[in-house]
């Protein structure tokens, strides 16, 4: 048990120069000493509620302070004058001017030094926070693009060195841009250090994996655990070649690491600090909702999880305090809504959103989007959404069935209506995506695709770039970062030939992450093409959102349009209103009795008399400002 407070008094007493009796006192370690007392508490208490029981807790955790210390000395003025500034404005990253984007390293510029190159771009288009996909060592052919991470200290050679990256941090710091990527910490590959040990069966090492002597212990696991790649390997273990077993969620060669261990703690809270040395602003904490595995349970989502991560907050509020986790649960909004604290992430991917913006999309209606916006999007202070409208992964439709349920649809009947509509299987779909992970035994399945050619520019649909615009729409208005998928603001397609690449075959979320699409961005500025016509509107609407004030922070009330098509809410005093439908809509003037009647679309800097009602072009949408 953890009642011994003997290391953070050492600390304490060093900090404030007591052993050697100096006057003088750093004020670099005054700082840290007060951070230290002020969250040292919650750290150890929640060491204490995770290890409460095993052995090396304590001597953990003694550990742990001093690599804290050591890397808070570490940690260069520059990281320390932004801790200063953000400490400052702690709602930083809810302003209207953020907007994200994330690209594959290799994909979008080949290495570090080329994303360093493409800066002057992310500039014109705005972007305040950047989001690299997996960047570290990994297996050469089986790395889950980069999620099997063999070394959180190594570049991946073909991208570049630690240096190139430190090189990049800082002139994307020096941009005005927030650097972001991975800690992938649910999982290591199978090729790194900790992974290679474990499997010659060093002691110290096997502890570091869930790995056990036969399917004794995996079978009952096994009872209440999902599938998450069944076409990977059925259940949650794979076998070792010398026939022992090893938890791996995702791919065979992504082994779980085991937290209920204090020695992968310690080892995963050094390999973040460093990180956040290097100049990284914000991790993306990938799968969270697995890191914490109970037997009985399904081993996603576990109370544990949180406490977790709460002790990694704790730890970065100490020696990278500007430091800021966003959650990747990809999982049932409920569940999504209790990683969102200040305290734990403070910041999350809003899949919910995203899987409803398709689903208005192929169904023309918006009650299920209407009733997320006024249900589950408010979020606590100084916390916020990262609205996006795709990833590098698939959709999965993560809505709640009580949800669908108060409009008389039927979740799993609905699933398959949007997994066959969105795969072309049906008939009048627009788009063109590529089931993931068809699981027939459980009915199952997810899509993959380019935002492009789910919304209809591959089938050569007429309304897909006011699809593709409406959908961006939302995300940069509904409150929270905006999240581009780099390339998709020109409109990119599906890559089909990548399927076909070793390492690939087999993951259809390869379609969804082409190439940077050299001869798309070169028509950018001409608008005669859809790739300028497409550009010309996203600059549009991010330069509006940019300079439009209420758009800031995350607060949004519903205004009800009682027209099934047409989205409506507000955003301070402006009101957004969105035709998810073909045809052209009109909403009464009785629908806005209670305001004034002169407005302006910020978007077309069109006015209206709302007296007379409004009419909106299919999937046309307006930011309306009221006008004194
Ligand atoms: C996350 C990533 C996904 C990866 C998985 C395993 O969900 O987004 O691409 O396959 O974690 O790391
Ligand atoms: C994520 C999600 C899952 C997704 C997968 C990778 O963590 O939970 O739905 O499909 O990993 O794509």
């Amino acid at each position: 048990m953890l009642e011994n407070a003997a290391p953070f008094d050492g600390l304490r007493d060093r900090a404030a120069g007591s052993t050697s009796g100096a006057t003088w006192q750093d004020p670099r370690m005054t700082t840290y000493d007060e951070r230290l007392s002020a969250e040292l508490p919650r750290l150890q208490s929640l060491f204490g509620r995770i290890y409460g029981d095993a052995p090396s807790a304590a001597s953990e955790f003694d550990v742990l302070l001093q690599d804290l210390e050591r890397s808070w000395n570490d940690r260069s003025a520059a990281m320390r004058a932004l801790d200063e500034r953000h400490e400052a404005d702690p709602d930083w990253f809810s302003s209207h001017q953020m907007l994200g984007g994330v690209c594959y390293v290799d994909l979008y510029a080949g290495t570090l030094d080329g994303v360093r190159e493409r800066i002057p771009y992310f500039r014109e288009l705005g972007l305040t926070y950047l989001h690299l996909m997996p960047l570290f060592l990994a297996p050469e052919e089986n790395s889950d693009g980069g999620y099997a991470v063999s070394s959180y200290r190594d570049v991946n050679p073909e991208l570049g060195t630690m240096a190139d990256f430190e090189a990049l941090a800082a002139e994307l710091r020096e941009n005005g841009i927030s650097l972001v990527v991975d800690f992938v910490f649910n999982h290591t590959s199978d090729e790194h250090e900790w992974a290679r040990k474990a499997l010659a069966r060093d002691p110290l090492y096997e502890d570091f994996y869930l790995i056990f002597p036969d399917r004794t212990m995996p079978d009952r696991y096994e009872l209440t655990t999902r599938e998450i790649f069944p076409d990977d390997h059925p259940g949650s273990f794979v076998p070792l070649p010398d026939g022992r077993w090893v938890w791996a969620t995702f791919y065979s060669f992504q082994w779980d690491l085991n937290y209920a261990n204090p020695a992968v703690f310690r080892a995963m809270a050094n390999e973040l600090l460093q990180l956040a040395n290097r100049g990284v602003n914000i991790l993306r904490m990938d799968a969270v909702a697995f890191i914490w595995k109970g037997l009985g349970t399904t081993s996603e989502n576990l109370p544990e999880a949180h406490l977790l991560l709460q002790a990694f907050n704790a730890v970065c509020r100490i020696a990278a305090p500007s430091l800021l986790f966003k959650s990747e649960a990809i999982v049932h909004p409920d569940d999504v809504a209790v990683y969102i604290r200040p305290d734990e992430c403070q910041l999350s991917y809003n899949p919910l959103q995203m899987a409803l913006i398709w689903n208005s999309l192929a169904t023309r209606e918006v009650d299920l989007l209407s009733q997320a916006l006024e249900e589950r999007h408010n979020l606590p202070e100084h916390t916020a959404w990262v609205n996006y409208v795709r990833s590098h992964d698939d959709i999965g439709w993560t809505f709640s069935d009580d949800d669908a349920r108060v409009f008389g649809i039927d979740g799993f009947e609905h699933r398959r209506f949007l997994n066959a509509f969105y795969v072309n299987r049906f008939d009048g779909s627009f788009a063109r995506g590529v089931p993931f992970q068809d699981n027939p035994r459980t009915g199952d399945c997810r899509i993959s695709g380019t935002t492009a050619s789910l919304a209809g520019l591959e089938a050569g649909d007429p309304s897909a770039i006011d699809r593709i615009v409406l959908a961006h729409s939302i995300v940069l208005s509904t409150g929270g970062i905006p999240l581009l998928y780099l390339g998709d603001e020109v409109g990119q397609l599906n890559d089909y030939a990548s399927l076909d690449e070793p390492g690939h075959v087999g993951d259809s979320r390869w379609v969804g992450r082409p190439s940077y699409p050299a001869e798309r961005y070169a028509d950018r500025d001409d608008v005669s093409t859809d790739p300028g016509r497409l550009f010309s509107r996203f600059t549009r609407l991010i330069a509006v959102r940019k300079r439009t004030r209420a758009l800031a922070g995350g607060r949004l009330t519903i205004f009800h349009t009682h027209d099934p098509h047409v989205l409506g809410y507000q955003r301070g005093d402006v009101l957004v209103l969105a035709n998810f439908s073909e045809q052209a809509r009109v909403l009464g003037a009785e629908r806005f009795a209670a305001r004034g009647s002169a407005a302006v679309d910020l978007v077309s800097d069109r006015s209206f008399d709302l007296a007379d009602g409004i009419a909106l072009a299919p999937y046309e949408f307006v930011w309306l400002q009221s006008e004194a």
